[in-house]
């Protein structure tokens, strides 16, 4: 179920609903905002906070912290933290949106009371708590026979100010709150395609999926490529993959053209898109593959932020390219020691059939380059080595244009989506040498997995500048946590459309 969000303008009173207070705090205690109102919806909005009761509740306005009020008869009123006042970020109020929808009651709808001037500017706050309200919230439709709904109907934000609220900010409030549900419904359509089974969601429907939800987005192409263009096209690396599985593969390519713009900026995104990853001959033990129904992350990604890109009128080009398909064993796989010629000719030694992504993403770059775009930027399940390296919460990048990665960390960091560069390391490129083709797919055991798997993937770069996201770690969560919830996360998407309207 998807809560809606909208904006409530002049204090008119919301039934029924739960009335969400900020609450920050400094050296002195806790703090209610200025300017809020007595009086909500029926509700006594408090405007101070004891700060010994506070301590004897254990409320210390920590942010996304909640603290919930009743009263008989009236609304309840949830305290949510918003931490140090002073340094409240983006972030920051993507998680009070967050933590306002989960203690919300259900049924109803949550209203945040949203005090202006805020921290940041009024627009970015606006999308902010959106943003964290719609992900925290949207729980996918799963295959319960009785589904669980635990969420309030919508999110309201109330915005209010000590001399009232301008009307340039309630216009920015509005395009605020209008944007943020734009990219968190984007991000809640990947966590739902990433979430679903692999039966349900084979590269077909995959394919299938994509083209419904793009083809009526504004300015924007969907190609399909089915077997037949497949193997027209010589792309050796994905049919390499699919030769296992009787599903067959998918070539999904979209591209997004700002009207009447001719000289902007061209990016290229490239997803792996395999629907199942069993590792193939080179089989995952049981437990190695209980998740891989979610190594279609990067796919589902690139497509999300491109038609982000389109909805909001990006003034860049967007092209996101997604080959699609299941690595599967059986009697037609590809077998260890095989030889595949990907799409710019390159010979690829297959010594580990279960590092199948670069094998995709060989073509789909390949691909990339013939457009000859100023960047191209792949995202990638691609990798276990990155959890060791980087643990859950930081994503590995990689590339070949400085400018390029440090414009992408800025992003990161201002979505809360956090991105640490490891080194292509030139020394490493022998690990990659075969004896019988230009490179193999693999590396030696255990040494620099996360950047190997990122010299394999700059050899089909041509030179352009290029950046490489391995989320394997990012792209789940194990429990349900601030604005994620279990499962898919959808991390990098709106980093994505961060770079993309920086442009
Ligand atoms: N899809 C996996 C990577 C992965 C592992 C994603 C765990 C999410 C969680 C990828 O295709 C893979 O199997 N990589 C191998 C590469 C190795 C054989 C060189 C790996 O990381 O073990
Ligand atoms: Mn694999
Ligand atoms: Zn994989």
């Amino acid at each position: 179920m998807t809560p809606s969000v909208r904006v409530a303008h002049g204090l008119e009173p919301i039934e029924g609903c739960t009335v969400v207070v900020p609450v920050a705090r400094d050296e002195e205690g806790l703090l209610i905002p200025r300017g809020l109102p007595g009086e909500f919806s029926g509700a006594v909005v408090p405007d101070r906070i004891d700060s010994a009761w506070a301590t004897r509740q254990g409320f210390e306005a920590k942010v996304g912290q909640t603290f919930v009020l009743r009263t008989m008869g009236s609304p309840t009123v949830i305290l949510c933290g918003i931490g140090d006042a002073a340094s409240a970020d983006a972030e920051v109020w993507r998680r009070v949106g967050a933590a306002a929808m989960r203690a919300s009651s259900r049924g109803a709808e949550a209203a945040l009371l949203l005090p202006l001037p805020s921290t940041i500017e009024t627009r970015a706050v606006a999308q902010a708590v959106a943003e964290g309200a719609l992900l925290a919230s949207s729980r996918p439709i799963a295959s319960k026979t009785t589904p669980s709904d635990d969420a309030p109907t919508g999110f309201v934000v109330v915005p209010v100010a000590f001399e009232g609220v301008s009307d340039e900010d309630r216009e920015l409030v509005d395009e605020g709150a209008a944007r943020g549900s734009t990219v968190a419904e984007a991000v809640c359509w990947a966590r739902e395609l990433i979430n679903r089974p692999a039966a349900q969601l084979t590269p077909r429907r995959f394919a299938h999926e994509a083209l419904r939800r793009l083809e009526d987005d504004p300015n924007v192409t969907v190609d399909i490529w089915r077997d037949t263009e497949i193997e027209n096209e010589r792309l050796g690396g994905l049919l390499g993959v699919a030769a296992g599985s009787l599903e067959p593969p998918r070539l999904v390519r979209a591209t997004y053209s700002p009207p009447g713009a001719t000289s902007a900026p061209h990016v290229v995104l490239v997803g792996k898109g395999i629907t199942f990853d069993s590792g193939g001959l080179s089989l995952k033990t049981p437990d190695g593959m209980t998740t891989m129904k979610t190594d279609m992350t990067g796919a589902a990604i690139v497509l999300g932020a491109l038609s982000v890109a389109a909805r909001l009128g990006a003034s860049a080009k967007v092209t996101a390219i997604a080959p699609l398909t299941e690595n599967l064993p059986g009697n037609r796989a590809m077998r260890p020691g095989d030889v595949l010629t990907a799409r710019n000719g390159t010979t690829i030694e297959v010594l580990n059939t279960d590092a199948e992504g670069r094998l995709v993403l060989a073509d789909g770059l390949s691909l990339a380059v013939e457009l000859e775009p100023d960047a191209i930027i792949d995202v990638a399940t691609l990798t276990g080595a990155v959890r060791i390296a980087l643990g859950p919460d930081v994503a590995a990048i990689l590339g070949s244009d400085a400018s390029l990665v440090s414009a992408l960390r800025a992003c990161g960091e201002a979505q809360g989506e956090a991105l640490w560069e490891l080194p292509l390391v030139d020394s490493y490129e022998s690990h990659l040498d075969s004896d019988v083709a230009d490179v193999k797919n693999i590396g030696k055991p255990g040494q620099a997995g996360t950047i190997v798997a990122g010299l394999f993937l700059r050899r089909f770069t041509g030179g352009r500048p290029w950046a490489h996201l391995d989320v394997a770690a990012t792209g789940r969560a194990e429990a349900d946590d601030g604005y994620l919830l279990k499962g898919a996360t959808g991390f990098s998407l709106r980093t994505l459309v961060a770079y993309l309207l920086s442009l």
